[in-house]
């Protein structure tokens, strides 16, 4: 009998054999997982959309009159409408994916989406990380207090607590200027705050801050009133990853398109909303 301890019985090899190669079939496989996920999230090329036939456009629908959550679920809004143009115009699919406003660019930067589109105004930040298209509208900061409230302009603001969503030009420039923020991830909860009293006012684009007001006033409770004096000036544009140049390149082809041939405007005057055209278009 051989009793040298380095020899394994037959039987046992071909068990750990078999664990062996179990492991490794399960290694390769999580390997492939992990390959076809990378390759799934490579930011979006011209060649890539319209090679799945789909733009999947990331947006957070607590923006109206740009996106907001209709009764069945889908998102409409005026991006939503000119999103779908640049789908068409492109031959693809468009597929809308509801993300809250403070992830998308994040998302848009590792491949996640193709595009964000949500009210994005441009700025020389966002610039380092994203690709704007050229700008197809322009817009402002404006500031939004209760019925009765003291503050009456800009200059009132100082020392009160203020309202903005998370991500937001209003919550930077807001930082930015030594306000107090108080910041809430969804719009319709920063109303809500200054609503019920728990900040003074709050800060919100301009569009968008008429129109939730607008619905706000129509229901019972405390009405809400917009300031005429608008903080800031900015375009918008939608974004894409810094590897999409050739897809942004192919957008702004579109985007001038339907700025030059009244397109955009008629969809703001669909949804009712006042158009200042970009600087660059005038
Ligand atoms: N224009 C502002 C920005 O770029 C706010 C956009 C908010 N968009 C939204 N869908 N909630 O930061």
């Amino acid at each position: 009998m051989n009793l040298n301890k380095c020899s394994v019985p037959e039987e046992t090899e071909n068990q750990e054999d078999k664990i062996m190669k179990k492991v490794l079939s399960i290694i390769l496989a999580m390997m492939m997982v992990l390959f076809a996920a990378a390759a799934f999230a490579a930011p979006a090329t011209l060649a890539s959309v319209k090679e799945k036939g789909e733009l999947v456009i990331a947006t957070s629908p607590d923006f109206p009159p740009f996106e907001t959550l209709s009764g069945d679920g889908s998102v409409t809004g005026i991006e939503m409408e000119l999103a779908a143009k640049i789908a068409e115009k492109m031959g693809v699919k468009l597929t809308v994916e509801q993300v809250n406003f403070d992830s998308i660019l994040m998302g848009v930067m590792n491949g996640s989406y193709d595009a964000g589109i949500s009210g994005f105004s441009v700025t020389e930040e966002r610039k380092k990380n994203v690709l704007f298209t050229d700008p197809y509208c322009m817009a402002a900061q404006a500031i939004v207090v209760v019925e009765g409230s003291p503050i009456a302009a800009k200059a009132d603001l100082e020392g009160k607590l203020i309202s903005v969503q998370t991500g937001s030009t209003a919550e930077l420039y807001c930082m930015q200027n030594g306000y107090n923020v108080e910041s809430y991830s969804s719009n319709v909860d920063a109303q809500m705050a200054v609503q019920n009293g728990t900040v003074d006012a709050w800060v919100i684009d301009d569009l968008t801050a008429a129109e939730m007001v607008k619905a706000n006033n129509k229901k019972e409770g405390k009405k809400l009133v917009v300031l005429s004096e608008a903080m800031t000036a900015e375009p918008y544009a939608f974004a894409f990853a810094k590897e999409s140049g050739d897809l942004v390149e192919a957008i702004n082809g579109y985007v001038h398109e339907m700025v030059a041939d009244g397109t955009v405007a008629a969809i703001f005057e669909k949804y009712e909303a006042p158009y200042t055209a970009p600087e660059a278009a005038k």
